[in-house]
């Protein structure tokens, strides 16, 4: 769950560059594990890093230490190194997180039967949740209100590249006369559950178009 960020200059004369670039690290949505990093390049080598954990520079290479220790003497320097986490780290990750994280889209839901190949139970239902973002979703299956937790089995959370996500879960169950089996979704963005019951009777397309108006 880590977001980061980074700019990047360089300058570079002769085969030799230099460059400085920062990152802002955070796993928790009220960014109060905000790691900011400040990292002084010469070509490939960090020589002076900046990490707000530590609170002050510090140096690698014998040159980089010299500055190190020079600018960790100014407090104007070391000032302002102290308040990026917050001025642009914290700043920045709220932006992103409204225009991004915070923008939820709810699953659509389908419940189908498969035919399977060789499981040990005569029958298979797949609970599909198509088309959600952000990832993290709950899929769980019901037999007469009781969760089951036995012979499901689930793909990851897959990306489509477009930001969505989709899910598969399966419940391999040999079927009893009068029994209730329903599939539940819980994702950020619903106020509750969606709940499918699964409906023997139905042809195949009608049940599609009832999960979708559940949804
Ligand atoms: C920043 O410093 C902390 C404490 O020393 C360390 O655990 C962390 O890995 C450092 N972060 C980076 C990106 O170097």
């Amino acid at each position: 769950n880590y977001i980061f960020f980074c700019y990047f200059k360089f300058f570079y004369s002769d085969g030799y560059y230099w460059s400085r670039w920062n990152k802002c690290i955070h796993g928790s949505r009220d960014f109060s594990d905000m790691v900011f990093v400040d990292n002084y390049i010469f070509n490939k080598d960090v020589y002076i890093q900046f990490n707000s954990t530590v609170g002050e520079y510090v140096g690698y290479t014998a040159h980089g230490v010299y500055n190190a220790d020079l600018w960790n003497k100014d407090t104007n320097i070391l000032q302002q190194e102290r308040a990026e986490v917050d001025r642009y780290c914290k700043h920045n990750a709220e932006l992103y997180q409204s225009a991004i994280a915070d923008k939820t889209v709810p699953p659509k839901v389908k419940l189908s039967s498969v035919t399977q190949a060789g499981g040990r139970h005569p029958a298979v239902l797949m609970c599909s949740a198509y088309r959600f973002y952000p990832h993290g979703i709950k899929v769980s299956w019901m037999r007469d209100g009781a969760v089951v937790k036995t012979d499901v089995t689930s793909t990851e959370e897959m990306p489509n590249g477009d930001w969505y996500y989709q899910i598969h879960s399966h419940l391999e169950y040999t079927p009893k006369s009068g029994e209730k089996i329903s599939c539940a979704v819980d994702h950020a963005g619903l106020t509750k559950p969606i709940i499918i019951d699964w409906d023997p009777s139905l042809p195949e397309s009608e049940r599609n178009k009832i999960a979708i108006g559940a949804s």
